[in-house]
């Protein structure tokens, strides 16, 4: 039988995540027992997934490691895989942001020190605005940076706004509102279509009845 391989996010977001594969016909019940492994499967369901870290989930699609997987929006924004992106699950929704100090005051006549993991998005961003900016790449506790005086601003997400609001700090602009995708690799989509289109039709019922 035909296996597909699906690369899921590890961590919370994950568990939902399979929970809407189980649901829609591809059950997996090993994956629920108490171990570190990363790779579980079911012959009789046709499925193998793996736990990935979310953000390189889109590299095992893109390169065919994995046949779907799913993806947060921002990555795909960040990245720009080379891959389809089938459904919206309607899960892990949050937005990207652009926060700073209370009281901070944009100069328009000044380069923007802007802080975050998400330069191609942030760079876009204002790009579209005419803005010129400096970035600052960093690779976490991103919330730190206005705080310390190494940027003005952060572009980063904002889930609940609680990290913001204990660091002193708040949004000021959105710029995307994020949730997570079921993508997939472009030959596997070609050479396993009738299965991959089971699962997308399987999660598309998950998603109108989590409604
Ligand atoms: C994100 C983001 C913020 C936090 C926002 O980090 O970078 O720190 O979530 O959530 P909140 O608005 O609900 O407080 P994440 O937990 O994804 O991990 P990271 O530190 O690896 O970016």
């Amino acid at each position: 039988m035909e296996m597909i391989n699906v690369a899921l996010p590890k961590g919370r977001l994950g568990e939902k995540v399979y929970e809407m594969f189980e649901k829609s016909g591809f059950p997996c019940p090993s994956i629920k027992e108490p171990n570190r492994k990363l790779i579980f499967e079911n012959k009789e369901a046709g499925v193998r997934y793996f736990w990935v870290k979310p953000s390189d989930v889109a590299i095992y699609v893109e390169r065919g490691a994995a046949d779907i997987g799913v993806a947060g929006k921002d990555i795909l924004l960040e990245y720009e895989p080379d891959v389809y992106e089938l459904l919206d699950l309607n899960l892990g929704k949050c937005r990207m942001a652009v926060a700073a100090k209370k009281d901070f005051r944009d100069d328009p006549n000044s380069t923007l020190r802007v802080a975050t993991k998400f330069t191609n998005i942030a760079s876009r961003y204002y790009a579209d605005k005419c803005r010129d900016i400096d970035i600052i790449k960093l690779n976490g506790s991103i919330e730190i940076a206005p705080i310390l005086g190494l940027s003005d601003v952060i572009v980063d997400i904002v889930e609940t706004g609680k990290t913001l609001l204990e660091n002193d700090l708040e949004p000021k602009e959105t710029i995307l509102p994020i949730s997570a995708r079921l993508i997939a690799n472009k030959s596997s989509y070609k050479f396993k279509n009738e299965l991959i289109e089971r699962v997308r039709e399987g999660l598309l019922r998950q998603v109108k009845t989590n409604d």
